[in-house]
């Protein structure tokens, strides 16, 4: 199966964002989750989405077109420790004023490492898409480097983290990159989300956000 996926262009501002006319997705979570790795992973394009063993390999919003159809949003990773407070903060600027004031954005996907008990920065990050009432999914990444038991473990104690905060907890999908487990189900979601996209035809349809900036 082949999908056509390109590179379209990077962005650090959301007016440097293409135009907001299709459905897009965005892919967060932690430095070094697999957030590059899994869009590749999904589309089929080993080194589409620049990868590292080192975290903070993503710096800015990077645009795929995925089939002329729909765009996959890598996104920087946030909770790393090496990068300077000041950059840290800029970034998080740059994520939070995407999220929120993109409006082709249909779904974030939310990336946690199963290996990783439990994460405040996480638990965090969901509960504030939440509060500003963004669609979220949870997609767990890695699941090849553990035993069912132990993922299964894994699953249900960050299900009981998020559980202190909400009622109803957002869909979760396991996933490898490695072993490309999980690409159905994504990719499933993404296709009927899709359906829904409403395009906006007035003029504030041309702008690239919410704000007409
Ligand atoms: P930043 O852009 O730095 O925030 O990282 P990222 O979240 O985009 O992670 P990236 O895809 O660059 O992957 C980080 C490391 O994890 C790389 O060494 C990948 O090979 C590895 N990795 C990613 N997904 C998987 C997976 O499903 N299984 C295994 N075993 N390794 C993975
Ligand atoms: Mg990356």
């Amino acid at each position: 199966m082949s999908i056509k996926a390109e590179f379209v262009k990077s962005a650090v501002t959301l007016e440097q964002c293409p135009l907001a006319d299709r459905p897009e997705y965005a892919f967060i979570g932690r430095s070094n989750v697999g957030k590059s790795s899994l869009i590749n992973m999904l589309v089929n394009h080993k080194g589409l989405a620049k990868t590292s063993s080192s975290p903070g390999k993503t710096q800015t919003i990077n645009y795929f077109n995925i089939e002329d159809a729909y765009y996959m949003v890598d996104l920087p990773g946030y909770g790393y420790a090496k990068v300077s407070q000041a950059q840290r903060k800029q970034w998080s600027a740059m994520i939070w004023n995407y999220l929120s004031e993109r409006t082709s954005l249909m779904c974030v996907f939310i990336l946690i490492d199963c290996r990783v008990p439990p994460q405040k920065s996480d638990i965090d990050f969901i509960n504030q898409l939440g509060e500003a009432e963004i669609p979220c999914i949870v997609i767990f990444t890695k699941s090849d480097k553990l035993g069912k038991t132990t993922l299964v473990a894994s699953v249900s104690s960050f299900k009981k983290s998020l559980s202190l905060y909400w009622d109803e907890l957002p869909l979760m999908i396991i996933s490898s990159a490695e072993k490309k487990l999980g690409r159905e189900d994504v990719m499933q979601l993404i296709e009927t989300s899709n359906k829904n996209f409403v395009k906006d035809v007035d003029a504030s349809n041309l702008s690239n956000s919410k704000k007409n900036i």
